[in-house]
C-alpha cells in the first residue's frame, strides 16, 4: 500500500450532492487561508492579522458556508417532513470519515491480494533464474512458446472471456518478441525457457483471486510473456507494431531507481541541421523515460550555457513539465562554438545547488546524472570533472549525435570515468534502442542494494483489453552467486481495473450525486469519474490532478 491510501469522497457527511461544489469550496478556503498566513508570515510583513485572527475568519467563514448549505438544501424541512410520514423515520447523518476509512480498507484488502500474487511470481522468476545455467548453443526446437501473433482471428484455442474482454486461454501465458528482435537469439531462447516456470504461478494467482486481470513478465532482453494467452493487438494495425515492453511506463519506473537528472544540450554551431533533429528527439525521447519519481531539467551549451524553460531548478518529470520542456526542446537554435567544460560546469553547479537547497519532499534520494548531447569534439574537460566530481557522485552519460560524429575519444574516457556510458546515435532509427540502455546501467545499485518497491502507475487504457487498468511492478533480479553478481533481469506486473476498485464505493450511501476518487501520494488521480479514458497507448501514463478532472472538466459522468 506504499501509494494507493488516499480514498475520499468529496460529498462529506451531508447528504446530498448537488451541493458538492460549496462543500469543497468550504475545505479550500479554510485550506488556503492559513497557508497564505503562513507564507506572509515568513516574508514578514507588517500589519497583517496574525494566524489566530485569520482563523476566526476561516471558522466563521465556514460557519455562514454551513447555514447556507442547510438553508438551500432545506434540511430541516425535509426531516421535519420524514417525521411526520411516521415517527420511525428520520433522517441520519453520515459520518464521511468512517466512509471514507471503509472504503480504503476494502481497497488496501484488494490490493494486498495483488501484491502478494506479484511477489509470489517474482520469488518463482528470481527461484528459476538461479536454478537455470544458460545455454550458448541453444537451439529454436529446444523451447516451445506460444506467440501470441501466432493466433489468428476466432483461434479455436481462445475461448472468449467477460472479464478480459477477449478470447483468452487459461491454460498457459504467451509470448510478445518485438518486430526487430530475432526470435531465435539466444538471450531470447534461455529467457523464454527459464520462464516458462512462471505458468504453474501464473494459474494459482488466477484460481485464488477471480478478479486478477493479466499477469506478465516483461524481460531485459525484449519478450513479455503475458498470462493468460491472447490474440496480439496493435494499437493501429494500421502501423507497424512498435511495442516494446522495455520502453512501456510501466517497465521503465518498475526496473530503474528514483534519479534527479539533468539534459544538457549542444546548442553550438556544429549542431545544425540532421544533428539538431536527431538531438531533439533523442532529448525528448529520454524525458519519456522518466516518471514522477524523477526530477529532471533542460540546459543548453555552447559559449555559455543556461536553461532551456522558464524552470530554474529541477522539477518533477510529469505530463504538464515534461510539456514545457518539449517546447523549450523544440524552440533551440544553433550558434557559436561548443564548451563541453562550460557546459559541465553549469550543471554540476545547478545538481549542487538542488542538493542543498531543495526541501525534503524533492528530488530523488539515489542517484544523479547528467546526460549531455553533443555531436563530439576534443575538448578535454577534466579540471571540471576533477573540480566537481572527484568522488564521483555524479554519472555523466554521453551521447554522440548524427550521422558525422567528430572525433570522441575524448567523451569515451569522460563517460566512462564517471560511471556512466558512451553512445553514438548515428540517425533517427537508432534513437529509440540508444535512449533504452541508460537505464540497464542505473539499476545496477538498486540491485546490489536489494531494494524493491511496489510501483503503481496511473491508471490507462489497456490495448489488450480496451479497459481502464492500473499496473503493479516489482523489478525481478538475477541473484547467482549468492548476490555478489546481482543484475535486473525483467519486471514482473498484475493490472487491476478501476471498476474492480469502485465497486467497494458506498453507493447507497453516495447516492445519486455522489462519487469516489482515489489520489496518490504526488496527488495524481488514480481513478476518477471524469478521468478521460482514452489515452494515446503509446503516450505517458496520464498524470491528472484534481484541477483537471473537477474544474477543468465539465463533463463528469456521475
Ligand atoms: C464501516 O465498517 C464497519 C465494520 O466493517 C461497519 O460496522 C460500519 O457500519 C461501516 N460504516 C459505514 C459508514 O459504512
Ligand atoms: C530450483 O531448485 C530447487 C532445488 O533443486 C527446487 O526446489 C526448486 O523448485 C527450483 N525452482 C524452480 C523455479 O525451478
Ligand atoms: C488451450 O489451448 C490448448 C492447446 O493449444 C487446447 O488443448 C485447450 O483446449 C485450450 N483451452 C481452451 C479453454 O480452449
Ligand atoms: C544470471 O547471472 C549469471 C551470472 O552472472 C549468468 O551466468 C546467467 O546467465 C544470468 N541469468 C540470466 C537469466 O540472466
Ligand atoms: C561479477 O561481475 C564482475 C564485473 O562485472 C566480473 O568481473 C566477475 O567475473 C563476475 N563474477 C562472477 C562470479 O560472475
Amino acid at each position: 500500500m506504499s501509494r494507493v491510501n488516499e480514498v475520499m469522497d468529496s460529498t462529506s457527511n451531508r447528504v446530498t450532492g448537488c451541493l458538492k461544489g460549496i462543500g469543497l469550496l468550504i475545505t479550500v478556503v479554510i485550506m488556503i487561508l492559513p497557508a497564505v498566513v503562513g507564507s506572509l508570515n515568513k516574508r514578514l510583513v507588517p500589519d497583517f492579522p496574525d494566524e489566530n485572527e485569520v482563523y476566526q475568519w476561516a471558522m466563521k467563514l465556514d460557519r455562514s458556508f454551513a447555514e447556507l448549505f442547510d438553508r438551500i438544501t432545506g434540511i430541516e424541512m425535509l426531516n421535519k417532513n420524514y417525521m411526520k410520514l411516521s415517527s420511525k423515520k428520520k433522517l441520519i447523518p453520515l459520518d464521511g470519515t468512517t466512509l471514507v476509512e471503509n472504503m480504503s480498507r476494502a481497497l488496501a484488502d484488494a490490493l494486498k491480494k495483488k501484491m502478494d500474487a506479484l511477489q509470489r511470481l517474482v520469488d518463482q522468476a528470481e527461484d528459476a533464474v538461479q536454478n537455470y545455467t544458460y545455454d550458448p548453443e541453444i537451439e529454436r526446437d529446444d523451447v516451445h512458446w506460444v506467440s501470441m501473433k501466432s493466433f489468428m482471428e476466432n483461434d479455436p484455442r481462445l475461448v472468449y472471456d467477460k472479464k478480459f474482454r477477449k478470447g483468452v486461454n487459461k491454460s498457459y501465458s504467451a509470448v510478445h518478441i518485438p518486430l526487430e528482435i530475432y526470435e531465435g537469439y539466444p538471450e531470447i531462447l534461455n529467457g523464454l525457457k527459464w520462464s516458462a516456470a512462471l505458468d504453474p504461478i501464473f494459474r494459482k494467482n488466477a484460481e485464488e483471486d477471480k478478479n486478477l486481470m493479466w499477469q506478465y513478465f516483461g524481460s531485459q532482453v525484449g519478450f513479455m510473456r503475458t498470462f493468460p494467452a491472447n490474440k496480439w493487438k496493435t494499437a493501429n494495425p494500421e502501423l507497424p507494431d512498435l511495442y516494446d515492453v522495455r520502453r512501456r511506463p510501466w517497465y521503465v519506473h518498475g526496473s530503474s531507481s528514483p534519479k534527479d537528472m539533468l539534459i544538457l544540450l549542444d546548442t553550438s554551431g556544429s549542431m545544425h541541421g540532421q544533428n539538431m533533429e536527431i538531438m531533439k528527439i533523442a532529448a525528448k525521447s529520454l524525458l519519456n523515460t522518466l516518471g514522477v519519481n524523477d526530477f529532471v531539467n533542460v540546459a543548453w551549451f555552447s559559449e555559455k550555457a543556461g536553461w532551456v524553460t522558464c524552470f530554474k531548478t529541477f522539477v518533477q518529470a510529469n505530463r504538464r513539465n515534461k510539456r514545457v520542456f518539449f517546447n523549450g526542446i523544440d524552440a533551440l537554435k544553433d550558434g557559436d562554438m561548443a564548451s563541453l567544460s562550460i557546459g559541465l560546469e553549469f550543471a554540476f553547479k545547478e545538481l549542487k545547488k538542488f542538493q542543498e537547497k531543495k526541501e525534503d519532499w524533492e528530488g530523488a534520494e539515489c542517484h544523479q546524472v547528467i546526460m549531455v548531447f553533443t555531436d563530439g569534439g576534443t575538448e578535454e574537460s577534466w579540471d571540471v570533472i576533477e573540480k566537481w566530481n572527484k568522488k564521483k557522485k555524479i554519472r555523466i552519460f554521453l551521447y554522440a549525435v548524427g550521422p558525422h560524429i567528430l572525433p570522441y575519444a575524448t567523451l569515451k574516457d569522460i563517460a566512462c570515468a564517471s560511471k556512466g556510458y558512451f553512445t553514438a546515435i548515428p540517425s533517427m532509427g537508432a534513437i529509440r534502442t540508444k535512449i533504452q540502455e541508460y537505464v540497464k546501467v542505473l539499476s545496477r545499485p538498486m540491485v546490489l542494494e536489494g531494494e524493491k518497491l511496489f510501483e503503481w502507475t496511473n491508471f490507462y487504457m489497456d490495448v489488450m483489453s480496451d479497459r481502464m487498468l492500473t499496473t503493479v511492478t516489482l523489478p525481478v533480479y538475477n541473484n547467482t552467486f549468492n548476490g555478489k553478481n546481482q543484475s535486473i533481469v525483467g519486471v514482473m506486473g498484475v493490472d487491476v481495473t478501476d471498476q474492480e476498485l469502485r465497486k467497494m464505493e458506498p453507493k447507497a450511501q453516495l447516492g445519486p450525486g455522489g462519487y469516489s476518487f482515489c489520489t496518490d501520494h504526488d496527488g495524481y488521480i488514480v481513478f476518477h469519474p471524469g478521468l478521460p479514458t482514452q489515452v494515446d497507448y503509446l503516450d505517458d501514463p496520464p498524470h491528472y490532478d484534481l484541477t483537471d478532472v473537477e474544474i477543468n472538466n465539465k463533463d463528469i459522468i456521475y
